[in-house]
């Protein structure tokens, strides 16, 4: 049996999803599979799953892990934030649940040939969809100097960005920088970790060029609005991220969801007629137990913001 990824916070997820005895859940980043099947194995039998993944190899392994539930699965390629279109598609007009894992997965972190990881060597390519043009490699001759700090000092949180530029320059002078290796060494020539840290110093400008390679945030942020018009009354909405850049943007978006009028607070009656269209859940975003996080390390930042649709 092949080695799947570890799927973060399934028990979490299935609690708050398995609300409705029959309908649809969309499961936006359908990875290995696991918790589309875990919902399967545990909700009703009129509980069906239309998964999407944006990479085809993903939507390979996970369609041999599914075949028992043939019947209750559609399959996907295609992007989150097309979630609308994708659901049109195939003849979905309204859902009871949307499950959104963020980020990569085990088995593209862990195949050299796909250019996410610091630890295995690979061509320095981060393309969730291989049939997408632009790799990182390809990132790092386009960009200017100042679009490439501010992606890497932006996506990545790294405050040494414009120092790591100036190295890729430098070495881009001498050869082109084509490997996951070369970029790791490059960055941790100028930018050192703290004494204590087991991070390795590239990490932030990895993240940075992932996000950017894949338009993470965009597709996150259209992925929300387009679902919301899917929602069925009571539906529920539960996002895992890994990183404070799409936590603050499932935040936001379910906050001013639950708030509606967007009016300014000067404005003493509301002019703009937006109605509240979800009441959140999760006050504060649960988070993995320790016990998760000792037999599975990667879910260590991972965090479970759910939210239900207002009555309408
Ligand atoms: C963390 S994994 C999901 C793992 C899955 N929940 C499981 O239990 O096996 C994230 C997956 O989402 C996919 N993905 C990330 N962003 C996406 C996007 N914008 N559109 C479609 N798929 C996306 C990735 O290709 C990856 O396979």
């Amino acid at each position: 049996m092949p080695t799947y990824h570890e799927s973060v916070m399934r028990n979490e997820v299935l609690h708050y999803l398995n609300v409705h005895m029959e309908g649809v859940i969309v499961d936006g980043t359908l990875g290995d599979g696991g918790h589309t099947e875990f919902i399967l194995k545990n909700t009703a039998p009129e509980i069906r799953v239309l998964a999407i993944d944006r990479d085809s190899s993903a939507i390979e392994r996970a369609s041999e892990r599914l075949s028992p539930f043939r019947d209750r699965v559609t399959l996907a390629h295609g992007n989150l934030g097309d979630i609308k279109e994708l659901a049109a598609e195939n003849g979905i007009t309204s859902v009871v649940g949307v499950l959104m894992d963020l980020g990569v997965s085990s088995p593209q972190l862990d195949t050299a040939g796909r250019g996410f990881s610091i630890q295995h060597d690979g061509p320095l390519d981060m393309r969730m969809d291989s049939s997408q043009k632009t790799s990182a490699a390809d990132l790092l001759i386009k960009l200017s100097d100042v679009e490439l700090a501010s992606i890497i000092k932006d996506y990545g949180e790294e405050r040494y960005a414009k120092r790591v530029v100036r190295a890729i320059r430098r070495e881009q002078e001498e050869r082109p920088i084509t490997t996951t290796g070369q970029l790791s060494r490059i960055v941790a020539r100028v930018v050192k970790s703290s004494r204590h840290s087991r991070i390795h110093p590239a990490t932030r400008t990895f993240q940075a060029l992932r996000i950017a390679v894949n338009d993470e945030l965009e597709q996150l942020k259209t992925a929300l609005a387009g679902m919301m018009g899917l929602l069925h009354s009571t539906a529920r909405v539960a996002v895992i991220s890994f990183h404070s850049l799409e936590d603050r943007i499932v935040k936001t978006f379910f906050r001013d969801e639950e708030k509606g009028c967007s009016c300014p607070p000067k404005i003493p009656i509301c002019v703009c007629g937006r109605m509240p269209a979800l009441k959140i859940l999760t006050r504060k975003p649960l988070v993995p137990s320790e016990e998760e996080v000792a037999q599975n390390p990667r879910s260590c930042s991972a965090k479970l913001r759910v939210a239900e649709r207002i009555h309408v």
